[in-house]
């Protein structure tokens, strides 16, 4: 429960009252995570269809529903806004929502460029707000275990990664409206697919130097690119190559690091448990020193719920949001890099990324076609 210091000597608990806006596929794990989120309530939805916001409402007992974020925050005070519509309207939703004086908990990818998700932060730091997007690859006990024994130095140093986001999209998918074009979506797979991976990567790696990227058009009646193929360098020196698709038949989402002690493997579809990883230890490692590196049994799978979770034990708190909701801006920049090489060719590094606002207003470049 969020604690309200009246005085000194009285202490109230008060329920957060969250808010729900775009009651389409994603919203349904928001809405099932606040229900099982203590201290937490949602008491209202908005979506630009009004019987699919009734029905979403209804469903998952949201007292109220209404047509537009604007008529919302007119008829409900709210604290927790989780923005769950297409990308193309995080950034001005977000910028109301802060205005509001609500916490934004943002579906990925965050914007469609660093430029919105500055002004995203900005509004954040302004109204003295938390700013979390979902990059629920992050969570769970696995990849908590993964990270901590990758800083401990136990594993050497990483060499070589492999990433790969190789999903099947068909043409009922891209039928709605806002997918596939730049316009609305941003950008193609690799923003809003291979993000996931690439962000859990770098969450795994740490901070990365420069990136380079191909866009290939290979079947699907689109705007953006259905495969790109990418290398990533990151500040310790490890390389990885990142291949996104959504024209495989057999899906897959997998990263594998190589280290100078170990390989790690992950290897799973929208979500991972201990299950889904394997750490094989090098010829020199002695097989007791192995026998430390196990996954722990208490296993809590990554997804919305461990996100969420953790950032509403944090905003109960009134603590600073936990590192699997921190840096927001990371794999959105190495995203970034990505269409900046395929538009302007080489190689491109995080300062020019991080400063140069051509590369940061716009993800649009060339795609080339090999259809048929
Ligand atoms: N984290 C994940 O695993 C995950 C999975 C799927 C989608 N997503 C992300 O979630 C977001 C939504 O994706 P989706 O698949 O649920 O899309 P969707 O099209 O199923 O739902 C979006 C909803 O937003 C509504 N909407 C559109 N514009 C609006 C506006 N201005 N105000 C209010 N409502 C509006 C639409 O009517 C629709 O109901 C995207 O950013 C997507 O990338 C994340």
């Amino acid at each position: 429960m969020a604690v309200l210091e009246i005085e000194k000597r009285h202490t109230v608990t008060q329920e957060l009252r969250a808010a729900i806006v775009g009651t389409g596929s994603v919203a349904v794990l928001h809405a099932e995570s606040i229900a099982a989120t203590p201290g937490v309530r949602l008491v209202a939805v908005a979506d630009v269809m009004p019987r699919r916001a009734a029905e979403f409402a209804a469903t998952h007992g949201a007292g109220a529903a209404f047509e537009s974020i604007e008529q919302l925050f007119a008829a409900e005070q709210i604290d927790v806004v989780h923005l769950c519509t297409p990308p193309g309207v995080h950034e001005p939703q977000a910028v109301a929502a802060f205005a509001h004086g609500a916490h934004v908990i943002a579906e990925k990818p965050p914007a469609l460029s660093l430029t919105e998700l500055q002004s995203m932060t900005d509004a954040a730091a302004r109204a003295d707000r938390r700013f979390a997007v979902v990059f629920q690859q992050r969570t769970g006990t696995a990849a908590d275990h993964v990270k901590r024994l990758l800083d401990s130095g136990a594993l050497g140093r990483a060499l070589f990664a492999a990433c790969d986001t190789l999903w099947l999209r068909d043409a009922e998918y891209y039928s709605v409206p806002w997918r596939g074009r730049w316009e609305t979506e941003g950008g193609g797979t690799t923003l809003s697919h291979g993000i996931h991976q690439i962000d859990l990567l770098a969450y795994l790696l740490g901070d990365w130097r420069a990136a380079s990227a191909q866009l290939w058009r290979q079947e699907r009646d689109v705007e953006t690119e259905d495969v790109s193929t990418g290398t990533i360098l990151f500040e310790a020196g490890t390389v990885a190559s990142v291949s996104t698709s959504v024209v495989s038949p057999r899906q897959t989402s997998s990263i594998r690091i190589d280290t100078e002690r170990a390989t790690i493997e992950v290897d799973h579809l929208y979500g991972h448990d201990r299950s889904h990883w394997r750490i094989t230890p090098a010829p020199s490692v002695s097989a007791e020193e192995a026998a430390g590196w196990e996954f722990p049994h208490d296993d809590t799978p990554s997804g919305h719920d461990a996100l969420l979770a953790s950032v509403y034990a944090s905003l109960i708190a009134g603590d600073p949001l936990p590192a699997v909701a921190a840096e927001p801006a990371r794999a959105l920049e190495i995203v970034t890099a990505f269409y900046a090489s395929a538009r302007l060719g080489g190689t491109i590094g995080r300062p020019a990324v991080q400063g140069d606002p051509e590369l940061r207003g716009t993800l649009r470049a060339p795609v080339a076609d090999n259809r048929p």
